[in-house]
């Protein structure tokens, strides 16, 4: 088969969307390979799934540099150690600087537990149920410059049923996301879609 892709993944925290992409990788057809992990904080439990799956990781705490700029200079130092193809965001709570967007560009990813332009921002799933929707989802989309806005890569949608709250609702799309983020990087490392912004 053709080389793997090199795949980086961002954290800040649980880290299940980027467990579900180191499993998902771990199969020997999947078309990428999980490089590396780097979180903004320090005791991201995320890490430590990492660390025990052999994947090498990086920590730096935002609070320890003083413009946006300074510390995704420290972003692109592990990329580039790296040799990342493709960057996976799982639950990174960070806004990159403009430049550093741009600069990757139609190489990053995120996903988001909406159904896309919908309910942007935080506390989606909350957004939803207080729209009265009867179906939400998550997205995996492109990251450009502005928040959750990037063009679509695909979505899973979930029903609504009475009586959910914000977790019963998250904790059923997170079930999609975790089949949609390595369903969603494996197209575009096989090639199968590419950014079009
Ligand atoms: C997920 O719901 C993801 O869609 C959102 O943040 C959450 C992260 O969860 N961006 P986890 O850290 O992947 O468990």
């Amino acid at each position: 088969m053709t080389t793997k892709k090199r795949v980086a993944i961002l954290i800040s925290g649980r880290g299940s969307n980027m467990a579900a992409l180191i499993e998902a990788a771990k199969a020997p057809d999947y078309p990428a390979q999980i490089v590396g992990v780097f979180s903004n904080k320090p005791d991201a439990p995320g890490l430590d799934f990492a660390r025990k799956n052999n994947i090498p990781t990086a920590s730096v705490s935002h609070r320890d540099y003083a413009s946006r700029e300074a510390f995704d200079a420290e972003i692109e130092k592990a990329l580039t150690n790296w040799a990342a193809d493709f960057v996976c965001l799982a639950g990174f709570m960070r806004i990159f600087s403009t430049e550093f967007a741009q600069r990757w560009t139609g190489r990053i990813l995120n996903i988001h537990p909406s159904l896309l332009p919908k309910y942007k921002g935080l506390h989606p799933q909350q957004q939803a149920l207080n729209a009265h929707e009867s179906e939400s989802g998550c997205t995996v989309h492109w990251v450009t410059a502005e928040l959750d806005a990037g063009p679509t890569i695909l979505q899973r949608r979930v029903p609504i049923l009475s009586g959910d709250t914000a977790e019963t609702l998250a904790a059923r799309i997170l079930v999609e996301e975790h089949r949609a983020y390595p369903e969603a990087l494996a197209k575009l490392a096989r090639g199968e879609v590419a950014y079009a912004g």
